[in-house]
């Protein structure tokens, strides 16, 4: 219930204006967000790095319906990939991306403009010696997203993209990507969606989830594990064992701020672990699913308030 009037409140331009003009805010989203520059998301990636993390960078934005603002989110993504080469970071950065930051949601032309803006970003990510993992947004937004990682694949095998539990549809696509060479991170779904598409419990959504590993786990790709679940955690190695899976041939995600000692544990074991770190100024809606993610982070947030 709380969780559903946070995510109905991520998408209303009031409560935008509201939480990103208070003065507080900053403090409070900065346990999720590493900043607002390139320069930000690069120090906080080299900090990772350093620890023994992988990284996937997120420049924050989505819903966009101004074609220049598309472009400069292509711009920017661009310049974050040159960075991360000439800092010699490229090997264990990659770039995570919403389509409809880069164009998808414009009523006129949007999956097209989103393939060429994506399609460019693909060509400066191999530039630099990295890859792009397409997030995945609301559900009627699937079908474009699949279709344009399908495009982008041809001419840039490494992309990857973002599996969403929750969905009926799922499990059919984890089998249609779990093909050599195919990168996938499997989430559990952090939309507000319709029954008739998306399992309305959680403990289906976990089962869901379960089952969808198994299948990415068996298949011929590169799965990634991107939960904080404990349960998911320990099931992935035991699939991954089952599978005659080493590591290194899949790997474990996490976001920024999330489970960080659970992060180095794994990586301390010896299995490859990549956190999401996202930066810029466009936190609102990133935030407010954090928020809706779990109830405590809603304690966390007003325990804030009343400190600042
Ligand atoms: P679950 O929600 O069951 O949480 C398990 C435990 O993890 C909790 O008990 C708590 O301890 C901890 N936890 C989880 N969320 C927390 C939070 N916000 N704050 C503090 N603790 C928390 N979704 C999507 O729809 N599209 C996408 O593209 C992506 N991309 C993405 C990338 C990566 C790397 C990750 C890890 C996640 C996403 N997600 C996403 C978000 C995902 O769908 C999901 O909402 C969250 O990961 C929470 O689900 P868990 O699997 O962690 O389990």
């Amino acid at each position: 219930m709380l969780s559903s009037t946070l995510l109905t409140a991520s998408r209303s331009p009031r409560m935008r204006r509201l939480v990103t003009n208070a003065p507080w805010s900053r403090r409070v989203v900065e346990r999720f967000v590493v900043g607002e520059s390139s320069g930000d998301a690069v120090d906080a990636a080299r900090t990772l790095i350093g620890s023994g993390l992988a990284v996937t960078l997120d420049h924050l934005g989505e819903d966009t319906l101004d074609l220049s603002q598309a472009g400069a989110t292509r711009e920017t993504y661009a310049t974050l990939l040159r960075l991360l080469a000439d800092l010699d970071l490229a090997a264990q950065a990659e770039v995570s991306l919403k389509l409809s930051a880069v164009g998808q949601a414009l009523p006129r032309g949007g999956h097209d403009i989103a393939l060429e803006n994506a399609r460019t970003i693909c060509a400066a990510a191999q530039q630099a010696g990295t890859t792009v993992t397409l997030d995945m947004e609301q559900h009627t937004t699937v079908d474009s997203t699949l279709a344009i990682l399908h495009e982008l694949r041809v001419d840039f095998p490494g992309t990857g993209a973002v599996l969403q539990s929750c969905l009926y549809r799922t499990e059919a696509d984890c089998r249609d990507l779990a093909s050599a060479g195919s990168r996938v991170r499997l989430v559990k779904g952090a939309y507000l969606e319709p029954a008739s598409v998306a399992h309305p419990a959680k403990a289906d959504v976990d089962l869901a989830y379960a089952r969808c590993l198994e299948i990415l786990m068996a298949g011929d790709g590169y799965p990634m594990v991107a939960s904080h679940d404990p349960r998911m955690i320990e099931l992935a190695g035991v699939l991954a064992a089952r599978h005659g899976r080493a590591p290194g041939s899949y790997e474990y995600q996490m976001l920024h701020g999330i489970r960080a000692g659970e992060q180095r544990r794994l990586a301390s074991a010896g299995e490859r672990v990549r956190v999401y770190v996202p930066y810029g100024a466009d936190w609102y809606g990133y935030f407010m699913r954090r928020l809706a993610e779990r109830p405590a982070n809603v304690g966390f947030f007003f325990r804030s308030l009343l400190t600042r």
